[in-house]
């Protein structure tokens, strides 16, 4: 049978990790070509007990590794999974992410142990495509989530394979990620003064609730360990702001990838919609006051013309993945993106960084 690159590449690939994987499972790649592995047990001990599901993942983790490497992803279906102990168990050959999440864009909360809320990011609203923490000088290799009840609709994590996105991006463009870089501007209101902030319908978070902590030198910190520039204003607010390359190369896959988040966290009318945009507008007399703000690392803007060529790029190669309850997903942070749909019902996806 002749096969395609692509799928040549797909067998070889699988064909590697059923070398390397031990023991009663069956692997598959359901999305061609794109992450991830994925792994369900054969026999009903690795189904139904967490002892031997732990031992199985301990016999397997360089296998596991190897498949993050080349895969992007692996992910687990049918593991005995009940509950965020399980969840921590499973995960426990994984380095935490040392630095934890302080400083993060994302509204989450610790649950237990490394493990958080996903997110606490409304239903409503689509969370783009993006790798963790990439606006961070440092970030997490990688992440994995868990899903204990999946939403009653939507709700689904995306992915997407970022080797050969860079490649895609016009190269104009792809010259100012290069030469430029990306620039985070983030404020935090004080939660002590009741300005035009502390409208809920604004959700401008305030830097106690952000990091946990009514210690203005703690913050400052957590931040300057972060690599993050802070700024006190006379209103207790604070902005902070990193500066990072908008490119990487892997560390051990050697990929030049688009590494960054201008593209999600960018709020125009496409991302935020026009009431919200129009709301904001209304209140912030400059962008840069605002929750989130973005542009190149010379200050160049980040257009709106330009957010729709990535964001065009970034769609056309999303897998969209519905969630069963005890699912887990580990991701490469750098080779895999992911994001969120919007959904109703309730939706408990949990997650740990990893080193
Ligand atoms: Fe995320």
């Amino acid at each position: 049978m002749i096969q395609t690159g692509e799928n040549s590449q797909t067998s070889r690939r699988l064909e590697q990790a059923q070398q390397d994987f031990d023991g009663p499972v069956h692997l598959s790649q359901p999305y061609p070509g794109a992450p991830p592995l994925w792994i369900e047990p054969t026999d009903t001990k690795l189904r139904t007990s967490i002892e031997a599901a732990a031992e199985w993942m301990s016999r397997n983790h360089d296998a596991i590794e190897r498949a993050l490497l080349s895969f992007g992803g692996v992910f687990w279906r049918g593991f005995p999974a009940a509950g965020t102990d399980d969840f921590i168990q499973l995960m426990e050959r994984f380095e935490p992410y040392s630095k934890g999440y302080s400083g993060g864009t994302s509204d989450r909360k610790a649950i237990k142990g490394q493990a958080m809320e996903a997110t606490r990011t409304p239903p409503h609203v689509y969370i783009q495509l993006h790798q963790e923490m990439s606006y961070m000088p440092s970030n997490p290799r990688a992440l994995a989530f868990y899903c204990k009840q999946p939403s009653a609709t939507g709700g689904e994590t995306v992915l997407c394979d970022m080797r050969g996105l860079l490649e895609e991006i016009p190269q104009d463009l792809r010259r100012k990620f290069e030469e430029y870089g990306a620039e985070y501007v983030r404020n935090l209101r004080s939660a002590d003064v009741d300005d035009f902030r502390a409208r809920p319908e604004l959700r401008h978070p305030s830097w106690q609730y952000r990091f946990e902590t009514d210690d203005r030198d703690d913050v400052s910190s957590q931040l300057a360990e972060r690599g993050a520039q802070c700024d006190w204003h006379d209103d207790g607010s604070l902005t902070f702001c990193t500066r990072t390359p908008a490119i990487t190369v892997h560390p051990q896959t050697g990929d030049r990838l688009y590494f960054n988040q201008l593209n999600s966290q960018i709020q125009n009318t496409y991302t935020i919609g026009e009431e919200r945009e129009a709301l904001l507008q209304e209140h912030y007399d400059d962008t840069l006051n605002r929750p989130f703000a973005v542009r190149f690392g010379n200050g160049d803007p980040f257009t709106d013309e330009e957010y729709l060529i990535v964001h065009e790029i970034f769609e056309a190669r999303k897998i969209v993945f519905p969630w069963q309850a005890g699912d887990i997903m580990l991701l490469e942070n750098k080779l895999t993106a992911h994001g969120r749909h919007p959904f109703t019902g309730e939706r408990d996806v949990q997650v740990m960084i990893f080193d």
